[in-house]
């Protein structure tokens, strides 16, 4: 279970429909993102020896997405050109503490997070493209289960480090922070702006 402290409205993935170019560039640069994210985790905390083999294959899997969206790109004869990040990660990371270790703990729960949001808005997708273009509806269909692995996965590690009850106390936090700033998004196109 994603433990969001928000729901998205369904409207949310209508209002996106129309912008399906726009969205599958996004979604390669979050894919290249998500394995960026997990190989930054195995050279800075190369001592936390049990992260190295699961956050080894989260980034493979991502690294994979990656792939699966670059070739529906060309197949679609879409150019995989730079984007300006939406503004979601650096506000949601405003919530990371400092000094370690209460650092990492953040810093897990907000991919958590991310994963979280992205998993719950790939499977909105999911359904609102059906119909308008199922090819794509079916893409993001594929990669909402690994999204969903991958939350448990973050939280999962974090409760190898850190007391479980610490883990979960500080989530309810990260994700209260996550649910104000998905709110108070920009309107725009885009996985983690408002419609
Ligand atoms: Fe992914
Ligand atoms: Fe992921």
């Amino acid at each position: 279970m994603l433990r969001l402290a928000s729901e998205t409205d369904p409207s949310w993935a209508d209002a996106n429909a129309d912008h399906v170019p726009y969205l599958l560039i996004e979604q390669a640069h979050l894919e290249k993102k998500a394995a960026s994210a997990a190989l930054g985790y195995m050279f800075r905390y190369p001592d936390h020896v049990f992260l190295q083999g699961p956050l080894s294959e989260l980034a493979r899997e991502e690294l994979e997405h990656f792939e699966l969206v670059l070739q529906k790109l060309e197949d679609r004869g879409i150019e995989f050109v730079r984007q300006k990040p939406a503004p979601y990660a650096a506000r949601l990371l405003e919530v990371v503490r400092g000094p370690q270790p209460d650092k990492l703990l953040d810093q897990m729960l907000c991919n958590a997070a991310v994963e979280a949001r992205s998993c719950e808005r790939m499977l909105l997708l999911s359904r609102g493209l059906r119909g308008r273009d199922d090819d794509v509806a079916e893409l993001y269909h594929g990669l909402v289960g690994s999204e969903a692995r991958h939350y448990e996965l973050y939280v999962d590690l974090a409760k190898r480090i850190f007391d479980p009850d610490v883990v979960e106390a500080r989530m309810v936090e990260v994700m209260r922070h996550e649910a104000d700033v998905i709110a108070t998004a920009p309107r725009a196109p885009g996985l983690h702006n408002r419609a």
